[in-house]
């Protein structure tokens, strides 16, 4: 069996624990708001039309902020449509997904549904088919708390209180030539400065993000986001990254290594936004919001899932079931967003009901967790205090992909207040490993919980039919004696250890 030594205390602090590294996103498209979040009709409906057990599936998977409205669809998208009374709200095309929008979901109710959720909302402009105007009305009808046209039909429209938004897109994917409105960096760059500078003007506190490349693919990459920095670092706080990822052509072992390309993603952007602050003679330093992340089978729907036939209300789109291996990614991944926590300070895994989601739903049926959904609520409930990064002594494997892997890879996290410790590890090996983790300083005396993620059938998934053939069981191999946890981690799985 394959061996691996991690080596953990305080000194290898990298940043406190942000909380809104478990954020997600909730674009109209598909079934992700209509059938999925909000379905008036459904057994657990509330008042305002939201499906109950989908609220209890968000509260445990314990996302923290959620942007909305999109995606490529807002692009397209009038705000205003989605205000006031329901019955006068216009039908439109929405250009993105070839769908019909009835915009029976809106600002003010997706706002009140964070709220239940106990999610911050983030909120993206769109830069597409609009520009400072329209998203200085939004911030206004948003934020302000009265007095002026447009605050006072937000009260109107029964929402006394400003929704006090924080963060805000400007604009998303600009430099995609699918996006409506698709720019060039120094086009965007220019439109990204004049609209955070206007919005900065009403309240200098918000916390802007600038559009960065669409992926690592994008011929751009890096490029769009030195020009777009050069023109717009002044205004914005944050620089965009979306990067999605699937298993392609059978390659497995590349995929279970997709956290390397996100890893050379952050230190690319990264190292572009400081170049950028260097030859700029800039103080502060742009950080990353990892705004879109997942496994989506892309590809897959780009051959099947068009719609060229008709503007369907709410259609199937993009509707992944995700396998184990999957899910042990997106566990990778989450390790790679918060080894990285001294950067990547906000990410929202894309998205969170139905499209590319770790919640599924049925109309008029029950809603259920996919395979996904398992590493990232484990990872949000034990996740606290700092993050250290351990040393891993292992071996490694090689990729068609991303060259030579570690067969594990880990994070961790130590909360002084309460003494606790939370360790996450992924094995991409097809073998078990068996892990030692020196626990240095940390003092630990109890382990409280080992779990995993593993079958022996790696393409297993959640389904309606069998909707808990997956989920996370006790590791009990896991074992804490002089300072030290004895582990084994089965073959292609995530694993996570809370000790206090
Ligand atoms: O998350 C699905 C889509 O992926 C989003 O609308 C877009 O921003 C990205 O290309």
């Amino acid at each position: 069996m394959p061996t691996a030594r991690l080596s953990l205390d305080r000194s290898q602090f990298v940043a406190p624990v942000r909380r809104r590294i478990f954020g997600s996103f909730v674009e109209h498209l598909g079934r992700c708001v209509y059938d999925g979040l909000y379905e008036p009709g459904h057994p657990t409906t509330d008042a305002d039309g939201f499906r109950g057990d989908v609220l209890d599936l968000v509260r445990e998977l314990g996302v923290t902020t959620v942007r909305y409205p999109g995606g490529n669809f807002v692009s397209g998208y009038r705000w205003e449509d989605g205000v006031g009374p329901k019955a006068d709200r216009p039908r439109r095309l929405d250009l993105a997904w070839h769908s019909l929008e009835t915009n029976q979901v809106g600002l003010d109710e997706f706002a009140r549904w964070c709220r239940l959720a106990g999610c911050e909302l983030m909120l993206a402009a769109n830069l597409g088919t609009r520009g400072i105007e329209e998203a200085l009305d939004l911030l206004e009808y948003a934020n302000h708390p009265g007095g002026t046209a447009l605050s006072d039909a937000r009260v109107a429209n029964g929402t006394p209180q400003p929704h006090d938004v924080r963060m805000w897109c400007l604009g998303n994917e600009m430099d995609g030539p699918w996006q409506i409105g698709h720019l060039t960096a120094a086009e965007y760059g220019a439109l990204a400065a004049r609209t955070g500078a206007a919005m900065k003007m009403v309240d200098p506190a918000l916390e802007l993000v600038a559009c960065g490349s669409s992926g690592s693919g994008m011929p751009t990459f890096g490029e769009w986001e030195r020009i777009v920095l050069e023109q717009a670092y002044d205004q914005v706080d944050y620089l965009s990254c979306h990067a999605y990822y699937q298993e392609q052509d059978g390659d497995l072992d590349s995929f279970l290594a997709s956290s390397l390309d996100m890893q050379h993603v952050i230190e690319t952007v990264a190292a572009t936004a400081d170049h950028v602050k260097a030859t700029g003679r800039k103080e502060r330093s742009i950080a990353i919001s990892f705004d879109e992340w997942n496994v989506w089978y892309v590809a897959e729907h780009e051959e099947s899932g068009k719609i060229t036939d008709g503007w369907p209300v709410a259609p199937r789109l993009l509707e992944d079931a995700y396998s184990v291996a999957d899910a042990v990614v997106v566990g990778s991944l989450l390790i790679t967003l918060l080894k990285h926590s001294d950067r990547v300070h906000a990410a929202s895994l894309a998205q969170l009901v139905n499209v590319i989601a770790p919640i599924m739903t049925e109309p008029g049926g029950p809603a259920w967790r996919q395979t996904t959904f398992f590493p990232f609520a484990t990872t949000a409930r034990l996740a606290a205090g700092d993050v250290l990064r351990p040393r891993v002594e292992v071996g490694t494997y090689p990729t068609a992909r991303h060259g030579e892997a570690p067969l594990v890879d880990a994070v961790a996290t130590h909360d002084a207040a309460s003494g606790r410790t939370a360790v996450f590890l992924v094995n991409r090996s097809r073998e078990a490993v068996a892990v030692t983790i020196g626990l240095g300083d940390l003092g630990p005396t109890r382990l409280e919980e080992a779990l995993s993620l593993h079958d022996d059938d790696v393409y297993a998934k959640n389904t309606l039919a069998d909707p808990e053939r997956v989920g996370l069981r006790p590791n009990d191999s896991a074992r804490l004696a002089d300072g030290a946890v004895e582990v084994t981690l089965p073959p292609v799985s995530w694993t996570a250890l809370a000790l206090a």
